[in-house]
């Protein structure tokens, strides 16, 4: 749980418009919230709601077209190495092992750090994602699930105060997923950085958030919740009847939200 209360990013009146099949089209609309330093938050919401939009714009990748995305009190004018992102499609590079693949991760710290001792701090990261074994592997002989552990090491290294998770735990089976559940859960507790965490999994957003952030279907924010059931939320404490129910009433609770909104269509302005 999140031990400080201040806010570190700050999405203020957000909208987000792109050109598309020569009309403007509002991907994002009006969204205001504030992450807070060490908060696990998740975005969640129907399928083209703007949730990639959303991070791509905290991650300074792109760029508001009303509003402004704060970090620490400044606008975020483009990426940087106190953010690392995790995108919907994988972020390895093919021709490098996966232990070269993780100390690239110092070259974008531009760190003065020798050889060896990057070669240490990678495999830090490597065991720390489960991977300490496959390290001589090139991605193209990974699996899905060890390719998503991959890019997380590769992102460890780079020691972000902020994680974005954009879809990072899709398309794995329910084992490897939930493996994935307790690794992130322990990094950031450990790490103590912050995560702003997309999915459209609600089982995975009501393990993993301190708030979830709903987005209807049209780019505004339906609600922003509070996640009050407590930690641990993996492995035998799941099993808990008590807790189970909680678990199943504030799922429900978001589903609803989102189901609230399924008759609305994609705004779409000329
Ligand atoms: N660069 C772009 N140019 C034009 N339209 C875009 C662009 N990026 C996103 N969009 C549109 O904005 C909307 C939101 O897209 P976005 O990728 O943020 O959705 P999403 O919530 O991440 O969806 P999913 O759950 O499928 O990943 C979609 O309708 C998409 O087609
Ligand atoms: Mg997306």
């Amino acid at each position: 749980m999140n031990t400080e209360s201040s806010v570190l990013i700050s999405v203020r009146q957000v909208t987000k418009t792109f050109k598309k099949n020569g009309r403007e089209f509002c991907a994002l609309r009006d969204c205001s919230f504030d992450v807070m330093k060490n908060e696990f938050l998740v975005i969640v919401g129907p399928t083209g709601c703007g949730k990639s939009t959303l991070l791509n714009l905290i991650a300074g990748l792109d760029f508001p077209t009303a509003g402004s995305i704060l970090l620490n009190g400044e606008t975020v004018t483009g990426p940087g190495a106190d953010r690392g992102m995790i995108f919907q499609e994988y972020a390895l590079l093919p021709w490098r092992s996966v232990l070269r693949n993780v100390e690239l991760g110092f070259e974008f710290r531009k760190s003065e750090m020798s050889q060896s001792e990057r070669h240490a701090e990678a495999m830090r990261c490597l065991e720390m994602v489960g991977l300490g074994y496959a390290v001589k592997k090139h991605p193209g002989e990974l699996s899905g699930g060890m390719k998503r552990r991959a890019s997380l090491a590769m992102i460890l290294a780079i020691k972000p105060v902020i994680l974005l998770m954009d879809g990072a735990f899709n398309a794995l089976d329910s084992k490897t997923k939930m493996t994935m559940h307790q690794e992130i859960t322990r990094i950031w507790e450990t790490e103590k950085n912050t995560v702003v965490f997309v999915t459209s999994d609600l089982d995975e957003a009501v393990k993993l958030a301190d708030r979830i952030v709903v987005l209807n279907r049209d780019g505004s924010i339906a609600a922003i919740l509070r996640n009050d059931l407590p930690r641990p939320r993996l492995g035998s404490a799941a099993r808990d009847p008590d807790f189970h129910h909680r678990f199943i009433a504030f799922r429900e609770m978001v589903m609803n939200i989102i189901k609230k909104d399924a008759g609305l269509r994609t705004c779409a302005i000329s």
